[in-house]
């Protein structure tokens, strides 16, 4: 069956402004169903957890409910969600508790920063795995290498978010388990362009944020439940020291906590199945990713047959994410006359610091971003590739 592209579009309000969102990896948009669920929690009324009165009860079961669907997405269990207001603060406070002085720690630079400075400051020493910068592939050999008896953490991408590669997760994490390390995956980009099975993965932690993938903004990390009973995150002498709970500071965000379940459940009801939720966002995140991966071989055919655009990187197994730049225009310069056409992309590192470094084009701002997710269509990119080829 087909990818109902129009029924998908038709869910988010804020597609019929006129614009091409190519900004996906910078965040989504949000369908409706996901802005009633927050207003409705909203109008209903919420009140904090744990109390005697209805409304608390409520914003409870919202917590319960959206640790359910996290889990689905991802294939975890919801014991091991741990919710948050984004990736950066909760790996921020994962990596103190899980990493110190003493302990060696290996990072890519392939990755988003995020899921790098946390880790370099921790003061543990780091191992860098190398990213080849013509094809913007990972190697894995490098990792027998990397890895050793002191190694407490392996930190690595799902996908890049500038280049869209998909390392070789697994092939990395049975490295890190056969020395006895954690592997802790950056699922935020990649979350939103396929089916998700962290433990397939051999993620023992995996991040993501809901407002990559149709949501609000909250991020989310899961692991097994077991694995979380071990560590002791800093947390305040009052708050509960249960698993998940103490990894969550203070009040959360329940309205919007509704509005990731909603998301959750967009996802999964956007190709028409029947069974479980986990199994409908498997089908459904697999012919999204089937729809993004063919409209994005014309999209990266079209920029790389233009002379004067640069594409960066050519990884074998990728996300529909295209990083370039056009001769005699800053990104700054391509992004804002693609904005003038209705053409929203991204310019600069996007906080791939290290890959970017790596590319030699950090000091020189960056380049352009332009990406698909579920709800971009043909009429998207060929309005990209012409604004583009008008700059020729
Ligand atoms: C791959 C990747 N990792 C981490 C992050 C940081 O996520 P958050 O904004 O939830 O902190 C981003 C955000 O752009 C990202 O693209």
């Amino acid at each position: 069956m087909p990818f109902p592209i129009k029924a998908v579009r038709s869910a988010y309000p804020a597609l019929t402004d006129g614009f091409a969102y190519l900004d996906g990896a910078a965040g989504t948009q949000t369908p409706q169903t996901v802005i009633d669920a927050i207003s409705s929690a909203y109008r209903t009324g919420i009140g904090n957890v744990g109390g005697a009165f209805p409304a608390s009860h409520r914003s409870g079961a919202i917590v319960t409910g959206c640790r359910a669907a996290v889990a689905d997405l991802v294939g975890g269990h919801p014991d091991g969600v741990i919710l948050g207001p984004n990736m950066t603060t909760l790996t921020y406070r994962l990596a103190r508790a899980i990493a110190g002085p003493g302990d060696e720690v290996v990072l890519s630079r392939l990755d988003h920063d995020a899921n790098v400075r946390p880790w370099t400051q921790t003061g543990a020493t780091v191992r860098w795995a190398e990213v080849d910068p013509v094809t913007g592939e990972l190697p894995v050999d490098q990792y027998a290498e990397l890895i050793g008896e002191r190694t407490r953490v392996v930190a690595v991408t799902a996908a890049s978010n500038i280049l869209g590669t998909r390392p070789d997760v697994a092939a990395i994490a049975e490295l890190a388990h056969r020395a006895g390390a954690l592997t802790y995956v950056d699922g935020v980009h990649a979350t939103a362009h396929g089916p998700v099975d962290m433990r397939a993965l051999g993620a023992d932690f995996y991040a993501t944020s809901a407002y990559k993938w149709a949501g609000p903004h909250i991020g989310a990390v899961v692991a097994d439940p077991a694995l979380l009973e071990t560590i002791s995150p800093d947390k305040l002498a009052s708050s509960p020291d249960t698993v998940p709970h103490r990894f969550e500071t203070g009040t959360a965000a329940f309205a919007d906590l509704e509005g990731v379940t909603a998301a959750v459940d967009h996802l999964a009801a956007m190709v028409p199945g029947t069974g479980a939720r986990r199994e409908r966002l498997l089908t459904s995140m697999a012919a999204a990713e089937e729809h993004e991966r063919e409209l994005f071989a014309g999209l990266i055919a079209g920029l790389e047959t233009m002379p004067h655009v640069t594409v960066y990187g050519k990884p074998a197994r990728r996300t529909a994410t295209a990083y370039f730049n056009v001769a005699g225009h800053t990104p700054r310069q391509v992004a804002a006359h693609l904005a003038g056409l209705g053409v929203n992309v991204w310019n600069g590192h996007n906080y791939a610091w290290e890959l970017t470094g790596a590319l030699g084009i950090r000091d020189s701002g960056g380049a352009v971003r332009a990406g698909l997710v579920h709800y971009n269509d043909a009429s998207d990119v060929d309005r990209l590739l012409e604004g583009v080829a008008r700059l020729g």
